[in-house]
């Protein structure tokens, strides 16, 4: 199996991410790592021993960056709601997170496992980006970093900026430029995969506990886009990461050289994505262009539904 870090900041998008990771058997989760983001870092946290928790998974948490590097706060409790899961009922953990920071969690891992280590961010970069700086070693050991943020387009939290890059543009700067080999999902792919009514419902139609759990998520998620975009469901970012590593065929990508706008003006933030390769610049990352829709949420519900009964 693929040896993986889940990183993010749960977060609709994101459990429904790690809820498809840990029902995969082409992947071995090293660990979940947290991050400021959706909401603040303790709630992220908390989200994450809740999906492990349901998910039943054994596997170890860590806490990591409780802001950006060097930006302003910033979250969403607009999108996600107050606890950052609002919607379904939420277990109570059993277990709690480990003492190490997501960071050097990171960096030991990849020490541990030279090439054999798939980074999975899926929101702002800063734990990824410590870590690079903590330990430089360490770029040229990870197989790949998978992140879901970033726009080719438009953004979704200003005009021009999508919402984990500007989160912590100076993490992404730092990523982008570090050479790691990236695939960068943004929403000009995300927006591909809209999670509308019907495809809500195949999760309810599995009729178990974490079906019903991925439905009521789904639900809550939808509300926020059909208010902003007037869209019948929400745009399913995060769980694209794992899906891509799974089924590529899925989709596709192009190679681009992706800048980070890191200037102070109205599109700070923005993944300066070179499209027509205009600027002569090596590409520095895979950009999603196409989503298979239907066989994307065909896989979720798939392995969703190998969570099985109560
Ligand atoms: C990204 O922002 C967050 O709200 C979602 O979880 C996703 O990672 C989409 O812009
Ligand atoms: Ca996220």
């Amino acid at each position: 199996p693929l040896n993986v870090i889940l990183d993010g900041d749960p977060g609709h998008d994101d459990a429904v991410n790690l809820l498809l990771a840990l029902a995969s058997p082409e992947l071995r989760v090293l660990g979940l790592t947290t991050v400021f983001g959706n909401v603040g870092v303790e709630r992220t946290t908390h989200n994450t021993l809740v999906v492990r928790e349901l998910a039943r998974a054994d596997v170890p948490v860590y806490r990591g960056a409780d802001r950006p590097l060097v930006a302003g706060p910033i979250s969403a409790e607009l999108v996600h709601g107050e606890s950052g899961l609002d919607g379904p009922h939420l277990p109570t953990p059993s277990r709690n997170v480990e003492a190490e920071h997501a960071a050097h969690f990171i960096i030991h891992a990849v020490r541990e496992q030279p090439g054999d280590v798939t980074l999975v961010p899926t929101g702002p970069l800063t734990n990824v980006a410590l870590a690079l700086r903590l330990a430089p070693d360490i770029a040229p050991l990870i197989r790949r970093i998978v992140w879901m943020g970033g726009s080719t387009d438009t953004g979704n939290w200003t005009p021009a900026a999508e919402f984990n890059a500007l989160a912590d543009p100076h993490a992404a700067h730092i990523v982008f430029t570090s050479g790691v080999p990236l695939t960068m999902i943004g929403l000009n792919a995300s927006h591909q995969a809209i999670a509308h009514p019907a495809r809500v419902a195949a999760f309810r139609a599995l009729a178990t506990p974490v079906g019903e759990f991925v439905a009521v998520l789904l639900e809550f998620f939808a509300e926020h886009h059909r208010v902003r975009y007037g869209w019948d469901g929400g745009a399913l970012h995060d769980p694209l990461t794992v899906a891509w590593l799974l089924r590529p065929e899925l989709f596709r990508t192009r190679p681009m050289h992706v800048e980070i706008d890191l200037t102070g003006g109205p599109s700070r933030g923005r993944t300066v994505a070179d499209v027509w390769g205009v600027t002569g610049k090596a590409p520095n990352a895979e950009v999603m262009t196409e989503v298979d829709a239907d066989g994307f949420f065909g896989l979720l519900v798939e392995r969703v539904g190998r969570y099985g009964g109560p």
